[in-house]
């Protein structure tokens, strides 16, 4: 997929790149950002130099996500990246996060105006965007490089939440087996399975949205303690088969809870932002995620994982961070099918 144009690549002129590019362009990053089952639950519009993020309840996960947990996360990863583009381009933008209590849809409102050179570590960040992926599997046994902990707790503070390790051997057995009861109990709801299997999409389809079977191996692979994903094939023979997985265990990597002290839309936002930067961070090390979301997905079992290993802080996101090979591959819409003026109209973008 071309990407559109960076308008600050452009040779020094007078006059700035306009508005509308700028809004394209940062929209065309921002859709790269990761979200639950890829529903890509959002919308923008852009009204001058200031762009909305709308959350998208239409592709809300009626049945795994009835609260627009997972959906405000979605929105606020995508928040981080349309943040991130602006600050590639040299703006420090203005950000209001929900600004309006009675459109709770409306996620936030970014304007840009001023401008301050990118910091390098933000443009790697940046570098990031479109190369990272979600991981489905083990890691390579190899511990994960030092000082990336401490760097990814400092950022998790920054956005309002907080990353909690999960050390211990008995706890890390504790988390796997809620992921494990979770992943056992939707799979029996039928209800959840039909929403699932309607965001798994089939070789050879043209969809982009979704979890292609591209994106997960065709076994699963077993960590130690085992931390299983999501059956989205679940009876179809999808995934990629390439190498086949070894019959001994991969390390489950390093086990990690993301959470925030209250549990309202702006908290969701907050961890939503957190974990893009964790994950940015993450790839800039060479570190790839795999997330589990199927416990917090469960009322009960989040509630005791809120009590027994997050004092009594609201759990977010349990991922696990490791090295492996990249095999993953994701799609997205085309940013101009998510991109209006403020008057409702589609803007004009080159990047279909
Ligand atoms: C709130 C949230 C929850 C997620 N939960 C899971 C999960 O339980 N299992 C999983 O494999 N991926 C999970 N993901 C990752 C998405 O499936 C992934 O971001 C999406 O498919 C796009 O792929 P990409 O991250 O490789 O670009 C989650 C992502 C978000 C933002």
């Amino acid at each position: 997929m071309s990407i559109v144009s960076r308008p600050a690549d452009r040779p020094a002129g007078p006059e700035q790149p306009a508005a509308e590019e700028i809004a394209a362009y940062v929209v065309a990053a921002a859709v790269w950002a990761p979200s639950v089952h890829n529903t890509q639950p959002w919308w923008f519009s852009a009204d001058g130099q200031e762009l909305s993020l709308h959350a998208d309840a239409g592709r809300q996960l009626r049945v795994a996500d009835p609260r627009g947990r997972e959906m405000m996360i979605s929105c606020g990863a995508a928040l981080f990246t349309a943040r991130l583009a602006l600050r590639s381009l040299g703006y420090a933008p203005r950000t209001s996060v929900l600004p309006d209590s009675d459109e709770p849809l409306l996620v936030a409102r970014v304007s840009w105006q001023r401008r301050a050179a990118a910091a390098e570590y933000e443009q790697q960040l940046y570098g990031q965007v479109r190369q990272r992926r979600t991981h489905r599997g083990g890691f390579d046994p190899v511990p994960i490089p030092l000082g990336l902990v401490a760097m990814l707790q400092e950022g998790a503070e920054r956005d309002g939440a907080m990353l909690r390790i999960v050390r211990s051997a008995g706890n890390r057995a504790v988390l796997a087996a809620a992921v494990e009861t979770a992943e056992q109990a939707l799979e029996l709801d039928g209800m959840y399975a039909r929403e699932l299997a309607s965001w798994a999409t089939p070789p050879g389809s043209t969809r982009r949205d979704g979890v292609p079977h591209s994106a997960y191996p065709a076994r699963p692979e077993f960590t130690l303690p085992y931390f299983p994903g999501r059956d989205f094939a679940k009876g179809n023979r999808w995934g990629v088969t390439g190498s086949s997985p070894s019959a001994a265990p991969r390390s489950a990597g390093l086990v990690c809870i993301l959470t925030t002290a209250g549990d309202g839309l702006i908290d969701w936002v907050n961890a939503g932002q957190a974990l893009q930067r964790a994950l940015l961070t993450s790839a800039t090390c060479g570190v790839t995620a795999a997330l589990h979301t199927q416990p917090l997905e469960r009322a009960r079992l989040r509630e005791f994982l809120r009590t027994e290993l997050c004092d009594g802080a609201y759990p977010q996101l349990v991922l696990r961070l490791g090295t492996a090979t990249q095999t993953a591959v994701s799609v997205r819409r085309a940013p101009a099918s998510v991109l209006f003026a403020s008057g409702g109209e589609r803007l004009t973008i080159s990047d279909e």
